[in-house]
């Protein structure tokens, strides 16, 4: 998995530097085989795998994925600590073949309300890996949209009053700069599926002007087939970001 010397002739060409995925269906997945809902949240970190190493192979640079939202507290608590579980697993099991790879682990979400442990696992994957370059996974865990917007404006806030800053250097750039994903460029493409239309509170801001494509699969179903179709519906699509002239899937 080497990222962009692996391209092939039947890829398309514009290529979206970046895809962010809302990775839902895992229950409706686990229910239509008479499966616990577990079954298909194990099934779905496999097609996270799967999908980032597709994702390397197709010259993507930047793979975002919503594996746990700021509502999904919400669930039983069986199944938010089966969720746990699983991240904790993911990241023992794989963070070494992930590494080897060259994939450089981040995450955005708010680290405060997580589980110590859980805390430490992702700072020991985003240390361990930030040296790597072949493809960067995002990974979104206790985030949402509003909340990461409300943490920055706290953050700017505190600035204003600290004499740090002034309000009218409050700008959209600013804006962006206190996010979780200040280093991050924003998606030019986000991935559903599920049959869900919906962003459910997945990158409010940094979406503002990316391709939306609604798959019906559910995601533990998700291929490698499925992301080539899904970049090839982006590259027919025209972006043109308010303006009149069309710049390209790839912008
Ligand atoms: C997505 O699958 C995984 C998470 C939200 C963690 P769901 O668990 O939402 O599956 P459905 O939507 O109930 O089928
Ligand atoms: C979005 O899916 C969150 C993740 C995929 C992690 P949900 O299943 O939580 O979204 P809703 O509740 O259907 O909007
Ligand atoms: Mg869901």
């Amino acid at each position: 998995m080497t990222g962009q010397d692996r391209r092939h002739e039947s890829e398309p060409m514009t290529t979206p530097a970046h895809v962010a995925i809302i990775m839902d269906g895992n229950g409706r997945w686990a229910k239509a085989r008479g499966l616990p809902r577990l079954a298909g949240h194990r099934a779905g970190v496999e097609a996270l795998r799967q999908t980032v190493r597709a994702a390397a192979d197709l010259g993507i640079s930047w793979l975002t994925v919503y594996a746990f939202s700021s509502e999904n507290w919400s669930r039983p608590k069986s199944e938010v600590s089966d969720l746990m579980g699983l991240l904790r697993l993911f990241i023992r099991r794989d963070l070494a073949e992930l590494h080897q790879n060259g994939v450089r682990v981040r995450t955005i979400g708010d680290r405060t309300g997580l589980q110590p442990d859980i805390a430490a696992l992702l700072n020991e994957a985003e240390t361990l890996t930030a040296g790597n370059s072949a493809i960067n996974l995002v990974i979104a865990f206790n985030y949402g949209g509003r909340d990461e917007i409300a943490r920055a404006v706290r953050k700017i806030a505190g600035q204003v009053l600290a004499g740090e800053t002034e309000l009218d250097q409050i700008t959209p750039e600013s804006v962006a700069m206190a996010l979780d994903t200040s280093d991050i460029p924003d998606p030019d493409l986000v991935i559903r599926t599920s049959g869900e239309q919906r962003l459910s509170n997945f990158l409010l801001w940094q979406a503002a002007y990316s391709e939306l494509i609604f798959m019906s699969c559910y995601w533990p179903d998700f291929s490698k087939g499925h992301l080539v179709e899904a970049l090839e519906q982006f590259a027919a699509r025209e972006r043109r970001f308010g303006g009149l002239v069309a710049r390209g899937a790839a912008s």
